[in-house]
């Protein structure tokens, strides 16, 4: 068994920064419901444990709480914010409600440089904090081991226990050395070394892979996307030719996209690739339909339709498939215990669109189920996947249906095609579409009037759209640089066809989405 760290969940946002701040440091780590049973806990042998924050008060009557157990496990235990106060909570310490809310960045001076906590880093160091209660007295035998200028309690151990509560968060970029504070819990206090790498990982997978399918074939949806495209080569380098894998074309797709993943899958990597091409049921359906919840239905539901069609003939005559594969990620089965009061809980699971239907009786082969997304595209990397489909920002499932408002046409589809690909384009050159979630074009169905040469045009508007998320739950409109805009706008208006005029979208998440439909 690997060597790992179970983060012990409490609602905080950043619950999954933490589980990824761990394995940066080749560390592996899971993420778990605060009220697991310590001795299911205990079975996974981890080598520490870490108490995320989390939005409620260790006082209030519905407050989530751990198995008091853990305590006893005798392994080292990091509380961050609402972690370190279920310290005082369970240890005999006390929490009271805070005169203010410290919130944001303040300076932490280490009091006690033999905290190994602290080891290797400066008596000084700029922290972020987001809490309203207090550590007013300490839990016995715990002592504080540095101060900020609101708590003498910001950050305390028992080094006897190897026991550690941190008030601020270590996670968040805005705590610059944070990362070092949480190398020195993982290898230094809790002993870990740096067993988690995308190399040791292939061949787990591969071995997993092996086991589980034996000589049966498995199919897999091929999108392009990033999951589905490092899903497919994996399970491909386990099992070859066992793999078939699905492209449906739903003539909703960017530009080359078709042509793209049969030249990597098909060409490349020499994956058997089934190309269905369903361009022209998926528009026959979406004719005369203007209602964006009906477009998706239509699309979700034709789609589920071509793939089950698609999978007798990808048959071979001897063996029926009894695996379907899918790029499933961690974020995806993390379970969570709703937590009053969390808006993160309520907003999640929004976009679970795996999409196909659970009475087909496959078994599920879901290699990337234990990695986050930045793992996802390290291993793609690794097995030799191109940039191209790597770094690739996210694709919704129903195309570009959901970026043309109004009913979807093929010359509406040619237009924003050509608006698209100048976007993608610009943004690569100017290196812009690998910092940001995702950068796109959306066509409006809003006609206006310009000039061009001498002559008057009545023409569709482009939005351009540019955000910066860690997840698409809530997102930014990036700051785009002026001069960029203005090559944007005009390149699409001078080279696209239809359109006369450009916007820029400077709607953040909430209260806009990042799709328009
Ligand atoms: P919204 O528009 O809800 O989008 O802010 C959040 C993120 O999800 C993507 N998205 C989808 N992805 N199928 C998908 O696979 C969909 O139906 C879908 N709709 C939106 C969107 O591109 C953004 O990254």
């Amino acid at each position: 068994m690997n060597e790992q760290i179970v983060i012990l969940d409490f609602g905080s946002q950043y619950t999954q920064v933490i589980a990824r701040r761990v394995r940066e440091h080749n560390v592996y780590s899971i993420i778990l419901r605060c009220d697991t049973p310590a001795h299911e806990i205990a079975k996974l042998q981890p080598r520490g444990i870490i108490l995320s924050g989390g939005p409620a008060s260790v006082y209030a009557k519905n407050a989530p709480l751990p198995d008091r157990n853990i305590f006893e496990l005798g392994v080292p235990i990091l509380g961050i914010c609402y972690g370190v106060q279920l310290f005082a909570q369970f240890l005999g310490g006390r929490v009271e409600k805070g005169l203010k809310r410290e919130y944001g960045k303040s300076t932490l001076r280490v009091t006690d440089n033999f905290c190994p906590l602290f080891a290797n880093l400066p008596e000084i160091l700029q922290v972020w904090n987001s809490h309203g209660d207090k550590l007013t007295k300490l839990p016995r035998d715990f002592k504080p081991v540095a101060v900020t200028e609101n708590s003498e309690y910001a950050a305390i151990e028992n080094r006897a226990l190897k026991f550690f509560g941190l008030q601020f968060h270590p996670e968040v970029v805005h705590t610059p050395r944070g990362k070092e504070v949480i190398a020195n819990f993982v290898h230094n206090i809790c002993g870990c070394g740096k067993n988690w790498t995308m190399r040791g990982y292939i061949a787990r997978a591969v071995e997993e892979i092996r086991a589980q399918v034996g000589g049966e074939k498995v199919i897999l949806g091929l999108s392009g996307g990033v999951d589905s495209s490092v899903a497919a080569a994996l399970i491909h380098k386990a099992i070859g030719d066992q793999l078939t894998c699905i492209f449906v074309n739903n003539g909703l797709l960017r530009a080359r996209e078709a042509e793209v993943v049969q030249e990597v899958f098909g060409r490349n990597f020499k994956i058997k690739l089934q190309y269905e091409d369903a361009a022209k049921l998926f528009l026959k359906r979406l004719k005369g339909v203007t209602d964006p919840e009906r477009k998706r239905k239509i699309i979700g539901k034709t789609f589920i339709e071509v793939f089950q069609a698609a999978i007798p003939r990808s048959r071979d005559a001897r063996k029926a498939k009894k695996f379907l594969a899918q790029g499933t990620l961690y974020p995806d089965v993390i379970e969570s215990v709703p937590i009053a009061g969390n808006p993160a809980a309520l907003i999640k699971s929004h976009h679970n669109v795996g999409g196909l239907p659970k009475k087909m009786k496959f078994a599920l082969v879901e290699p990337l189920k234990c990695l986050f997304k930045d793992e996802v595209r390290q291993l793609g990397i690794a097995l030799g996947l191109p940039n191209e489909i790597v770094l690739r920002q996210p694709f919704p499932g129903p195309g570009l249906a959901v970026r043309i408002l109004g009913e979807v046409t093929p010359p509406r589809l040619k237009i924003l095609r050509n608006a698209d690909g100048i976007v993608v384009e610009e943004m690569k050159n100017s290196g812009w579409y690998y910092r940001i979630w995702q950068s796109f074009a959306v066509l409006l169905p809003v006609r206006s009037v310009g000039v061009m040469g001498d002559e008057r045009t009545y023409d569709y508007t482009i939005a351009i759209r540019a955000v910066e998320s860690q997840d698409g739950m809530t997102a930014d409109w990036v700051k785009l640089p002026y001069e960029l805009l203005e090559k944007l706008a005009s390149r699409i208006i001078n080279e696209v066809k239809g359109v006369n005029r450009c916007v820029f979208d400077i709607t953040s998440k909430p209260p806009g989405t990042i799709e328009w439909e």
